[in-house]
């Protein structure tokens, strides 16, 4: 658990230094107006939960190693061989550190392609062969990403994934969880829960959760990819063994390191010598002859082969110490400020629904919002907020697809408000939601200007809908000329080919 070193004003201090140096912040951007005129607004960036925007000083560490250290890390000979192994091993500490793990009893596997590769290799190591006897079954929440879904039903077979329902307000039905545990008993192996929802931010109380698990005789995975961008977390609560968290999942281009990196955090002892789970090559290797294979001891270097991703490792390990310097406690101190302020005003604009209990004091949630406009497609209203506000946001699904489809079955407003003109709604032709999402460097401002762009849009609904054609796969486009894209690889080709 973090203990921290530095008094409060100076952990408020390094917050608030820390959420304004971002790189690509409030860049001035070009927008949209109703006459045509267009105009200039300051980018507002509310999609950290699908990415989040990278700190500056990340950036300036990155540009330090390449000048100084840049360098394979399975190579021992030189300075920099041995400097970026040792970068390595300490973000491992690092993230290790920030989920609260016990070195002697957890391990750290890399991955790559964020949360999805850390779940893949679990459920691949848990269950090896789909299982056929035993405890085969695995409890997975309504509420989950596709990613701690899928790899769930294919390691252990579709038939035996049973899901927790979820509640009208959002949250998980732990009535329901009580009494899968109850009717599959032993056969229970894994209890697969999100630690905050990535649709509607509610956060699971898991050590409640594990404690009903481990009492079953169940382990329990916790995907923490947005849980630890926005909350403390502590594997091994003290004096709690049985709330203890056996797997967390961490995916790093969520937690402002870029690189897509994804750590799974767990026992060490599910991985075995004799069946390495992740891919196999050099440096997971002590001996290799044409007639034996000897792997290494150490976990972490037989799961991780190859060369792993560098620059992404090192970004996560500096954000995984500044975040230990500043406390998750004031990350979560923050947000909650913030999203108390936009559940308030989302709920003044006129036709918006917002998904899940807005209700914080007695359903915690993290800076996630997800919302429509009543009477218009939800791929209009994300790309209206981007056009004429500078507002980036997410649409769609979420890859939670289960948990998006139940919540809005449960909002027959949103559903009736579609039915009148069902060629043009795509909440019913096209579940889905438009998500708001914050991470530190987002500000009150931030969350007033979400609120005056909904509030133009809930107003103007008929005027926008006419300037905008749909295509096929669902996604709104300007009729308006295209502006320019402000990145293109070609651009900076030509640039750098022309001398610029
Ligand atoms: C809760 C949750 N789990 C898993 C994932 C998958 O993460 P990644 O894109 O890092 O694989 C996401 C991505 O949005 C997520 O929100």
């Amino acid at each position: 658990m973090n203990t921290h070193a530095r008094n409060i004003h100076e952990r408020r201090a390094l917050l608030s230094r820390f959420g304004r140096e971002f790189l690509g912040l409030h860049p001035p951007t070009p927008v949209r107006t109703l006459d045509g005129a267009g105009a200039t607004r300051r980018k507002v960036y509310l999609d950290a939960t699908a990415t989040s925007l990278m700190p500056t000083p990340v950036w300036a560490a990155l540009d330090r190693y390449f000048r100084l250290a840049c360098a394979n890390s399975h190579t021992h000979a030189h300075a920099a061989g041995r400097e970026t192994t040792a970068a390595i091993e300490r973000a491992r500490e690092l993230v290790g550190e920030l989920v609260g793990w016990d070195p002697s009893v957890d391990v750290a596997i890399f991955t790559g392609n964020g949360a999805t590769g850390a779940a893949n290799l679990l459920a691949e190591a848990l269950f090896p062969a789909p299982p056929t006897q035993g405890r085969d079954v695995v409890l997975v929440s309504k509420m989950e990403h596709h990613s701690n879904m899928l790899p769930w039903m294919r390691a252990v077979g579709r038939d035996r994934v049973r899901f927790i329902d979820t509640s009208p307000d959002g949250t998980l039905d732990q009535a329901c969880y009580r009494r899968l545990l109850e009717a599959e008993g032993a056969r229970v192996a894994v209890v697969a829960v999100t630690g905050v929802s990535n649709v509607t931010g509610i956060i699971n109380p898991v050590h409640e959760l594990a404690r009903t698990a481990h009492r079953a005789g169940a382990e329990i995975v916790v995907d923490a990819a947005q849980a630890a961008p926005h909350v403390p977390l502590d594997m091994h609560p003290a004096g709690d063994p049985d709330g203890a968290l056996d797997y967390v999942i961490v995916s790093g281009h969520k937690l402002y390191a870029p690189g897509s990196r994804g750590v799974l955090i767990g026992r060490r002892d599910v991985f075995h010598e004799d069946r390495v789970v992740g891919g196999v090559g050099g440096g997971a290797v002590d001996m290799v002859s044409t007639e034996e294979v000897r792997w290494k001891a150490d976990v972490a270097a037989r799961e991780e082969a190859g060369t792993p991703n560098i620059p992404g490792t090192i970004a996560l390990g500096v954000v995984a110490g500044m975040l230990r310097e500043i406390g998750m406690d004031l990350v979560r101190e923050h947000e909650v400020a913030l999203v108390d302020d936009a559940l308030g005003r989302l709920s003044r604009v006129p036709g918006v629904v917002v998904y899940g209990s807005a209700d914080t004091a007695r359903v915690p949630r993290a800076g996630v919002i997800a919302f429509n406009v009543r009477d218009l497609p939800h791929g209009l209203v994300a790309a209206a907020l981007w056009d004429y506000f500078a507002i980036a946001v997410r649409n769609d699904c979420f890859c939670a697809q289960p948990y998006v489809k139940e919540q809005l079955q449960l909002r027959p407003d949103v559903e009736s408000s579609c039915a009148s003109e069902a060629a043009a709604c795509d909440v019913e032709h096209k579940p889905g939601m438009v998500r708001a999402s914050f991470g530190v460097f987002t500000t009150r401002d931030d969350v007033a200007a979400l609120d005056e762009a909904l509030t133009f849009i809930a107003a103007h609904a008929g005027e926008l809908r006419a300037r905008y054609v749909r295509s096929a796969g669902g996604d709104f486009t300007h009729t308006g000329a295209a502006d320019a894209p402000a990145f293109s690889i070609d651009d900076v080709v030509a640039g750098w080919a022309a001398g610029g």
